[in-house]
């Protein structure tokens, strides 16, 4: 965060016993006691102290939309994740995401925006036919799956193999309809899993639905890396701060032999995080794992929820939630009135 504890304001109570520090913090995001709990076990040691007990309950502030849309009652923050190209892992880094999220101790829902080709349904084990619930004929209920809500257009349709051929401003309606008549639980982040590219339908959604900030999927080789640059550019004609970007299938390790190997190249995400001055939030492996966990409805965040690579979700979750308390703290309603007198 660029800042000291103090001037962030965290830290909640701190006692003293002898030689054991009991912290409480109050963390604009979740999950901070993870990098902060080794930072001050170290700015305690050469004060004696032995022992800490460091609890974390987290103030997830409400991050401004862009273009002073009004945001939803529910919902502190929007996240839209997204990619100019297809087929990149959107789908699987968006319910990963989200789940992390959850994990480190948010509370999280998922919109299923690709209304083109819904995965959010079958990514978290939904079983087919399953409708959403529906209140005072005026609200969809979210499905509640592995501790997040969840809401697709694929719900609403009939069968799994319906084509949804629908035009744009149809789309972006039914888009629309579908973020604004759901009954979220208060809800301190939506992700919205964008559908791919960067025309017209994501520019219209980009434009009406209230985000708080953006996160970009890529993998590393060339071609999606330029149409990644067309997201972030996207994003940023609209005055949606871009939170960072996810490098997905970046290293891909044989599980046979161990032998590692960059197959869409290497350093992309990097690169193009630097080029825009935006943060590399984290880079996912090509693994076999993540695809077989969210074709079977358990993904791996929650499958295997102590391994690697949810500790690199976690990773993500935790740099996402920070990049939306920066943008939060330079919300200018939140910026005190300095009076002459
Ligand atoms: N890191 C990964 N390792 C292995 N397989 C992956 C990884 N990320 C995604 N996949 C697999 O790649 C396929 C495409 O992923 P996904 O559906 O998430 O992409 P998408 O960008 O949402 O696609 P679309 O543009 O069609 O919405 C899926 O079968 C998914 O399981
Ligand atoms: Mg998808």
């Amino acid at each position: 965060m660029g800042k000291t504890l103090g001037e962030l304001g965290w830290l909640d109570r701190v006692v003293v016993d002898s030689d054991i520090v009991l912290v409480d913090l109050a963390p604009a995001y979740a999950g901070a006691s993870v990098e902060l709990r080794p930072l001050l076990l170290a700015a305690l040691a050469p004060l004696g102290v032995g022992q800490m007990g460091l609890r974390e309950a987290p103030v997830i502030p409400r991050a401004r939309p862009q273009g002073g849309l009004p945001g939803l009652d529910r919902v502190k923050n929007i996240i839209a994740v997204a990619s100019g190209k297809g087929g990149v892992g959107k789908s699987t880094t968006a319910v990963n995401l989200a789940l992390a999220l959850a994990a480190e101790g948010a509370r999280v829902g998922i919109l299923d925006a690709d209304i083109y080709g819904p995965s959010q349904p079958m990514m978290l084990g939904i079983p087919s036919g399953t409708k959403p619930g529906v209140k005072d004929n005026a609200w969809f209920l979210p499905i509640a799956v592995h501790g997040i809500e969840m809401i697709s257009i694929g719900l609403l349709l009939d069968g799994d193999n319906t084509p949804v051929v629908w035009r744009g401003p149809k789309a972006t309606g039914a888009l629309l309809q579908l973020l604004q008549q759901t009954q979220w639980s208060d809800l301190d982040f939506l992700v919205v899993d964008m559908p791919p590219g960067t025309g017209d339908i994501q520019l219209t959604l980009a434009q009406k639905v209230p985000v708080a900030g953006a996160v970009i999927v890529t993998t590393p080789q060339d071609i999606a890396l330029l149409d990644a640059k067309k997201g972030i550019e996207m994003f940023r004609k609209v005055d949606i701060p871009v939170l960072g970007v996810v490098e997905n299938m970046a290293l891909h390790v044989c599980s046979n032999c161990g032998h590692a190997e960059h197959i869409f190249g290497s350093g992309g995400g990097e690169r193009i995080a630097r080029d825009y001055r935006t943060e590399l939030l984290g880079a996912l492996p090509l693994d076999i794992r993540i695809r077989e966990e969210v074709d079977a409805g358990r993904p791996t965040v929650v499958a295997e929820p102590e391994g690697e690579i949810a500790t690199l979700y976690r990773q993500v979750a935790r740099r996402v939630g920070a990049a939306l308390a920066k943008a939060a703290q330079v919300d200018p309603k939140r910026i005190p009135n300095i009076v002459f007198e």
